[in-house]
């Protein structure tokens, strides 16, 4: 729901630690210290491929941008922000640098943010931000300052009333703050905008705790490191807990919709006995029934060693990634979609197994045999959760329980004097919007600044990054990168699709070769590791460390 232009915000209550927190000054690199003197040149032109140049002719014409030095002092500006998608610690302080920077550059120009994501774009519905309304936000977790949304501006009339919106406010630039999705439409928002003769420029922001927006400009998304820290200090805390009462064994799943990288960051950081990363079960092909084999094999492995306990994590999308559930997925999301006579015929019936009747009769006979082997209420909450298109919303598919009734039945069958207490977790949206680590409240800091500096410039059609970012803050590297460099055809729909490509687990990357290389030494003998809560005080390599995955794949 939106709230009101008018609405007053709550007066929320701020704890110590977030006063404190209101005081941090984010360090800023050494590379985007006096705004004022700093442009960007024009280096070597953009390549992509080739039905993507004929999408975007406009945007094409830009360069690569290297950053140079001015005397030419820059003119005010109006820009408008925009948050989009799920929360990822570290938005209010892209808005914060954005803002500063602005009234550095030229203390006249001016910041609106759209409310409530996309969608504020198109119904043109913003605030003012000013430094009264960020004295509030600074350094804090959330995104309420606007809210957010997951609108995508899509169609014609979309892209008409954005520009309409930018152009009502008389706007210089709009920031657009999200993930692949998000800097994909910014890139199609950009080439609207030169096509119709819009001088406003787009700039996006990589924002998505999942990590998937990375690639060789971008290190990383921001929000990935304090959700990862928030989750590590959770499963460590598990770990000592199933080490000190050794009764359960815990399976917790980690967000993460379709990349494994959360997980992956848990694992490397806790060492827990098992780790399933939806990439390697896709390239090694192993169906359900084989990641619930793993888990039984090591359970009796343990209580063969006296160990009836342990912790699994399990990556939110792993479903996806084997091949008999996605087959199923498929299947389900073919026969109940929206409108389809099945659809309704099942909306009438209300008695739980004849619902799961009338699908099995409906399902090839392969597909019949994964739906069977499901627990009842596995296969009850693929015919009800689904989005409004009709697709099983695979997100909300509770694949840590799913694997625990499994395993749970399969030890009853094969060897039942094993001893097997479980505890299901979900660790999802309690790390989106913590208080962000100082990583991720400097990151997004110099963001905000470089995306100040771009809109300055009047240039369109970038996202913004830095880069060296496991070295020194002083030396972070500012990237602006062309969004449409970043583009590729995908099929969506049956129909071809320009997108900016989710980064998947790298299988050969350092990050995943130190957890397989580590882990069979994690499954049997306890060496559980206990990274505790997000450091905002103390010493440097504690309150500044970045996450292992980002050491280990982008270090020196
Ligand atoms: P973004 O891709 O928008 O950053 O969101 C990622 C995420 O946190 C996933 O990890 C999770 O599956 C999803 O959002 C949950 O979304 P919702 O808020 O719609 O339940």
């Amino acid at each position: 729901m939106d709230f009101d232009v008018e609405e007053k915000k709550p007066e929320l209550k701020l704890s110590p630690l977030q006063k404190e927190r209101l005081e941090f000054r984010p360090t800023i690199p050494e590379s985007l210290q006096h705004l004022e003197n700093l442009d960007f040149v024009e280096t070597t032109p953009i390549t992509c491929e080739l039905p993507l140049r004929q999408m975007f002719t406009h945007s094409l014409r830009a360069k690569a941008l290297a950053l140079s030095r001015t005397e030419q002092p820059a003119k005010p500006v109006k820009v408008g922000v925009v948050l989009s998608g799920g929360q990822a610690a570290g938005g209010h302080n892209v808005i914060s640098g954005l803002y500063d920077a602005l009234q550095e550059l030229h203390p006249n120009s001016r910041l609106i943010g759209f409310l409530n994501g996309p969608g504020g774009i198109v119904r043109n519905r913003h605030i003012d931000i000013t430094k009264e309304l960020l004295a509030n936000f600074r350094n804090q977790g959330g995104f309420d300052i606007i809210g957010s949304g997951r609108t995508k501006i899509d169609t014609q009339e979309q892209f008409r009333a954005a520009m309409n919106a930018v152009k009502e406010n008389e706007l210089d630039g709009l920031v657009v703050v999200g993930g692949d999705d998000s800097n994909t439409n910014a890139a199609f928002l950009s080439e609207y905008f030169a096509m119709y003769g819009c001088t406003a420029t787009v700039v996006g922001v990589p924002k998505t705790i999942d990590g998937d927006l990375q690639n060789e400009a971008i290190e990383i998304s921001f929000g990935f490191d304090s959700a990862c820290k928030t989750y590590s200090e959770l499963i460590g805390n598990i770990c000592r807990d199933c080490l000190s009462a050794k009764k359960y064994y815990y399976f917790v799943k980690l967000m993460g919709r379709s990349a494994s990288h959360i997980t992956l960051e848990c694992a490397l950081q806790c060492q827990p006995n098992l780790a399933f990363i939806g990439e390697e079960i896709q390239a090694k092909n192993l169906k359900l029934s084989d990641v619930v084999a793993q888990i039984v094999d090591l359970v009796r492995e343990r209580a063969r060693n006296g160990h009836n306990y342990g912790v699994i994590l399990v990556a939110e999308g792993i479903v996806e990634f084997m091949p008999d559930f996605k087959v199923l997925i498929r299947a389900l999301n073919a026969l109940l979609a929206h409108g389809s006579n099945d659809l309704k015929a099942l909306e009438r019936i209300f008695d739980p197994q004849e619902k799961i009747n009338y699908i099995l009769q409906r399902l090839a006979q392969d597909v019949q045999q994964t739906y069977k082997q499901l627990p009842r209420e596995i296969q009850l909450q693929l015919l009800i959760d689904r989005d409004p298109h009709g697709n099983v919303q695979v997100s909300k598919i509770e694949s840590e329980r799913l694997l625990l009734l499994l395993a749970e039945a399969e030890l009853k069958r094969l060897d039942p004097s094993i001893k097997f207490a479980t505890q299901p977790i979900f660790c999802g949206y309690e790390g989106r919007s913590c208080i962000p680590s100082n990583f991720d409240a400097t990151y997004c800091y110099a963001l905000g600044r470089l995306s100040a500096l771009l809109v300055a410039r009047k240039r369109t059609g970038y996202i913004v990054s830095m880069g060296k970012l496991s070295g020194p803050v002083e030396y972070w590297e500012p990237r602006v990168t062309p969004l449409i460099s970043m583009m590729t055809l995908e099929e969506r729909e049956g129909k071809p699709k320009a997108v900016i490509k989710k980064a998947l687990v790298d299988l050969k990357g350092p990050a995943f070769t130190t957890f397989s290389q580590n882990r069979a030494a994690w499954r049997i003998i306890d060496q559980y590791c206990q990274p505790g809560p997000i450091q905002y005080f103390g010493p440097r390599e504690i309150t500044d460390a970045t996450t292992l995955s980002l050491q280990l794949n982008r270090g020196a």
